[in-house]
């Protein structure tokens, strides 16, 4: 494909709000990093990160809402999420109990060493400084979860909702995924849920390489502490970032990557579900994937 044709179909793309990950796959190649993942240009569907839906672009500003687990766990259950039938736990009965957080995103740290550890290194790193995005963000996001858990999500970079509650996922995309996690049984109080940029880029815009560089100690501490089983990419970031690969999320997502210390599934990002129905299938069908994976290993194992 020449230059010309190149541009005219990225216009095309971004005109038609398409995902994101398609502009990715036409980035020049050659001129990439080998080791760094691809930035796809500066235009991004705003609606991409943590924006609360507010209509119609109303100009009366809408206050923020609090995440709050007790009446987010049992939110609408995406209506097409994919039935989910293997061993059918009968639902709790009554409201869901509310679990303790810390106000680092951390459920209850001081039940076990895993938290206490994971403590310890937000309050090391909640004053981070290590690139520009520590003048421009409102909160550091650290990450939400149970420390001791065998499975994590990661994400891109705080939206704006994020940046405001000091949380990932408590925006649009946050709840898309809540809403599908939650059609099979699963909610955040089960795993841990973190991104690769702890701060929020402005605008929105794409994380850039040295923003992720100098954030990828913070992560990779993470994962030392969590030492998930599996971890799970939300996107096409999160998935270079952690295979070290400037594959197209297309390529990636739907199975299993085996890395030295845990297993990697890369999914499409939420917020690519949030736009097409049909990438929102393609993620309830992963996410299904997912699911039985972990039940396999439960009937192994029993705990
Ligand atoms: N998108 C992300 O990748 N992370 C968030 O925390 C919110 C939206």
């Amino acid at each position: 494909m020449n230059g010309d044709a190149r541009k005219a179909l990225r216009r095309f793309i971004r005109s038609r709000w398409e995902d994101r990950d398609a502009t990715l796959f036409l980035t020049n190649r050659k001129t990439a990093p080998a080791n760094r993942p691809i930035q796809s240009g500066p235009v991004v569907p705003p609606a991409r990160r943590g924006e609360a839906f507010t209509g119609f672009q109303s100009s009366v500003p809408v206050a923020p809402r609090q995440w709050n687990p007790s009446t987010a766990v049992p939110m609408a259950a995406s209506p097409r999420s994919v039935p989910y039938t293997a061993n059918p736990a009968p639902p709790p009965a009554g409201p869901r109990p509310a679990v303790a957080r810390h106000k680092s995103g951390i459920i209850e740290p001081e039940a076990s060493a895993k938290g206490r550890e994971m403590l310890k290194h937000w309050e090391e790193i909640r004053n981070c400084q290590l690139c520009p995005l520590g003048k421009t963000r409102n909160c550091f996001v650290y990450g939400m979860g149970r420390a001791d858990t065998k499975l994590v999500f990661i994400g891109e970079a705080p939206g704006q909702q994020e940046d405001m509650q000091g949380l990932p996922f408590v925006g649009a995309s946050g709840k898309m995924l809540d809403g599908i996690l939650a059609g099979l049984n699963m909610t955040r109080d089960s795993y841990f849920i973190c991104n690769v940029l702890k701060c929020r880029p402005p605008e929105n815009r794409n994380p850039q390489p040295d923003e992720i560089e100098k954030c990828a100690p913070h992560l990779e501490k993470q994962m030392k502490i969590l030492a998930p089983k599996y971890v799970v990419a939300l996107g096409t970031f999160a998935a270079q970032s952690v295979l070290k690969t400037i594959k197209p999320i297309g390529q990636l997502r739907g199975r299993w990557h085996q890395l030295p210390d845990y297993e990697v599934l890369p999914v499409y990002h939420p917020s690519a579900a949030c736009r097409s129905g049909a990438n929102k299938k393609v993620l309830e069908e992963d996410l299904l994937f997912l699911k039985k994976r972990l039940e396999a290993e439960k009937s192994k194992s029993p705990a």
